[in-house]
């Protein structure tokens, strides 16, 4: 999610789940051609498996980005047609590229002729304006049939329209109705694809009813609010032993941070992503402040997150 995840926002999520695929923020092919690429894409190993997603719409300029994520050793090439943020709209990627499913299929079959790891989609059920007469699944059917023919065999659907113009990006994954049903009658016309929903998952038994309908779920802003969920997801889908005391997690990060402030990494960038550790816990208010004010008074304290324990100690 750009503004909000980062490698240090993934690694803490690595310490809470070993399985979950963690995905990069949408990270444009432009940015990658002109940039700084090793501040963009380097991440540490510790991270994987980790996915890396563009955005673009010029097969040519994704298939460089494209290559140079996968010789930083990222697992997956996932390409966003689902932002409807102005600005990206003004490029004519994201969101407005479901309008031309040609031009993703394209983008599609590039990327796979140029990388050995898997080229994925994250999508909308549909666009407004841009679908014509046709309804949300006649549109999105539309659009997988055309790019599965390209290759891609995975599809990320965050399971509303994008409104493109009027909106603001964050009226835009709330105020579209979410359409799940829309998702699960695709996915039953193309049993051979893998359909991942997304969009306003934000609880454990909530994965659990959906999830025998699909073949995974991305979860967004409850993951950055309320991280241990990864933990409890892991600890229901793969080991019921497994369930990391949040305090160890604390000073594991802890450590990480210590070492990445050495090689002059801003203390306030990574403790932000940790805030949500105790999410719903007694104390978690106070201790928030703690490490809030501490980040200001000590800008380079390596002890903030070891000293905030005293605040949380007991808390599973
Ligand atoms: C601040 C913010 C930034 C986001 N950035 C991206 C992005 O870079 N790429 C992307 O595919 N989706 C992005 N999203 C959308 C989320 O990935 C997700 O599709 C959406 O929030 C719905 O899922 P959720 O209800 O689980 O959050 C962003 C969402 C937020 C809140």
């Amino acid at each position: 999610m750009m503004d909000y995840t980062d490698r240090h926002c993934r690694y803490l999520m690595r310490l809470l789940s070993p399985s979950a695929l963690l995905y990069t923020e949408m990270v444009t092919d432009k940015a990658l051609l002109h940039g700084d690429h090793s501040r963009l894409l380097a991440f540490d190993a510790a991270e994987q498996p980790v996915a890396l997603q563009l955005g673009g719409n010029d097969p040519k300029e994704l298939a460089i980005a494209a290559k140079l994520g996968e010789q930083y050793g990222y697992r997956e090439i996932n390409l966003n047609c689902g932002c409807p943020s102005d600005r990206v709209r003004s490029g004519r990627f994201g969101a407005c590229l479901m309008a031309e499913p040609e031009r993703v299929a394209e983008c599609v079959s590039t990327l796979l002729a140029t990388v050995k790891i898997p080229v994925t989609v994250k999508c909308r059920i549909g666009i407004e304006p841009g679908m014509t007469d046709r309804d949300d699944l006649s549109f999105l059917h539309h659009f997988v049939d055309v790019v599965a023919s390209a290759g891609c065999r995975v599809f990320i659907v965050h399971a509303r329209r994008a409104v493109l113009g009027g909106l603001s990006p964050k009226e835009n994954r709330e105020v579209p109705p979410l359409r799940y049903d829309v998702v699960q009658q695709v996915r039953h016309v193309f049993p051979a694809l893998t359909f991942v929903l997304n969009g306003g998952i934000r609880a454990l038994d909530q994965v659990a009813t959906l999830l025998p309908g699909y073949d995974g779920v991305m979860i967004g802003r409850e993951a950055y609010q309320n991280p241990y969920l990864l933990a409890e997801l892991h600890k229901y889908y793969y080991d019921i032993s497994w369930l990391p005391d949040r305090a160890h997690v604390l000073q594991a990060y802890g450590e990480y941070v210590a070492t990445q402030l050495q090689v002059g990494e801003r203390l306030n960038q990574m403790i932000r992503h940790v805030l949500g550790l105790y999410h719903g816990m007694p104390g978690a208010r106070s201790w928030r402040r703690f490490l809030s004010e501490g980040v200001v008074r000590n800008p380079a304290s390596v002890s903030l997150l070891s000293d905030s324990l005293r605040i949380v100690t007991g808390q599973a």
